[in-house]
């Protein structure tokens, strides 16, 4: 009989400080409930909203109360941090290789992926410059801009520019920008801290929040477009999904949207005609290998009626549930969720093998 070859452990990485904490937790679940057994075997590690490590034996705990008691989210009020938690890190020396599922702050953002490759551990995703440009709308937008991408207007503030002179940035954003203008935070997600400004009255309250979630603010053109998204996959030969379109009641795509309205409906495949579909394809194929992303990224644009389009936003942990769009645009081209999982791991090996170690 020949020996069966040893699964491969798979720590899942999922929870952590951002706002996408719950999010997380149920892409989390989705990964670890339709992992391919035969191959692999889930090693979950959770992150709470404070930050806390836990161990896996704590992570399996923690997800059999959130399962009994239908929480969200993994807490622990008197977290300590990273440090503290050696036995939640050691855990990674027992697995081959680690699945990120935590979305922005300190898992999406390449402060992850430095630990990671700090430690000489392979890892699903984008590497970590990828990761950062992914996660900063302002360096992305900049770095967009000047490789000719199609991106929107907009004025980066700081939050020491807003501290010194508020009417000074005021009438700055008016005159580039104008109204109305949509105010998010450079490093964000899941529209927390974005909204829409009509007057120079929306406009102070809109920058004040979005300086809640970070030191820097965008100011962008407000596009009145369809929403489309599209999948990529790969390494250095990425391919690309179909597109799909979100539709929405509220007045953008805002957080209740995406989560919590029944009348949100992704579409799929978008109908779109069939050469703006094939610019949208190529310039998301293009955007991704510009920042050299890897493994997945879900290319967010912006659709006008005239066919004209621009691009909004490359995320490199997009929404990862079975219902997410990433998934679904996979499964709708023959990839079903549970391989798309094994793919995404042989992905992450691969590229971990192409490194060069002296
Ligand atoms: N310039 C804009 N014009 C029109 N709508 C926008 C603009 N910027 C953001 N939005 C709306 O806000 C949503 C969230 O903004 P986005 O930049 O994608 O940030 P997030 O990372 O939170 O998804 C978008 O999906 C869209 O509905
Ligand atoms: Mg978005």
């Amino acid at each position: 009989m020949t020996p069966r070859p040893r699964k491969l452990k798979v720590a899942v990485l999922f929870g952590g400080r951002s706002v996408e904490h719950d999010v997380s937790v149920v892409s989390a679940q989705g990964v670890m409930g339709a992992l391919d057994e035969a191959r692999f075997k889930a090693v979950p590690i959770g992150v709470t909203r404070q930050g806390t490590w836990l161990t896996p034996a704590q992570t399996e705990q923690a997800l059999a109360r959130i399962r009994q008691e239908r929480l969200r989210s993994l807490d622990e009020p008197l977290g300590e941090g990273l440090l503290y938690r050696t036995a939640a890190l050691a855990a990674l020396r027992r697995v081959d290789i680690v699945f990120p599922l935590i979305h922005g702050t300190n898992g999406e953002d390449g402060t992850l992926q430095g630990l990671l490759e700090m430690a000489g551990m392979p890892y699903v995703g984008a590497g970590v410059a990828a990761s950062a440009l992914g996660m900063d709308k302002a360096l992305q937008k900049t770095f967009f801009r000047h490789h000719d991408f199609p991106v929107v207007n907009d004025i980066e503030i700081k939050a020491s520019d807003w501290a010194r002179d508020r009417e000074n940035v005021l009438r700055a954003a008016e005159a580039t920008i104008g109204y109305p203008a949509f105010v998010k935070p450079a490093n964000g997600g899941s529209s927390v801290g974005t909204s829409k400004a009509r007057s120079r009255e929306d406009l102070d309250v809109a920058i004040a929040e979005a300086f809640r979630y970070d030191r820097k603010v965008l100011v962008e053109e407000a596009i009145d477009a369809r929403e489309v998204e599209i999948a990529i996959l790969g390494n250095d030969e990425p391919e690309a999904s179909p597109i799909g379109e979100i539709t929405y009641e509220a007045e953008f795509y805002d957080y209740h949207a995406k989560y919590d309205d029944p009348a949100t409906g992704l579409h799929i495949p978008a109908d779109i005609p069939d050469d703006v579909a094939t610019r949208i394809t190529e310039t998301a194929l293009a955007a991704y290998k510009s920042i050299d992303c890897a493994g997945l990224a879900r290319v967010d644009f912006f659709l006008l009626p005239d066919g004209h389009f621009f691009l909004n936003e490359v995320n490199t942990i997009p929404g990862f549930t079975p219902m997410s769009m990433y998934p679904k645009l996979w499964e709708y081209a023959g990839l079903p969720y549970r391989d798309l999982i094994t793919r995404l791991i042989e992905l992450g090996l691969e590229r971990y093998q192409e490194k060069p170690r002296g």
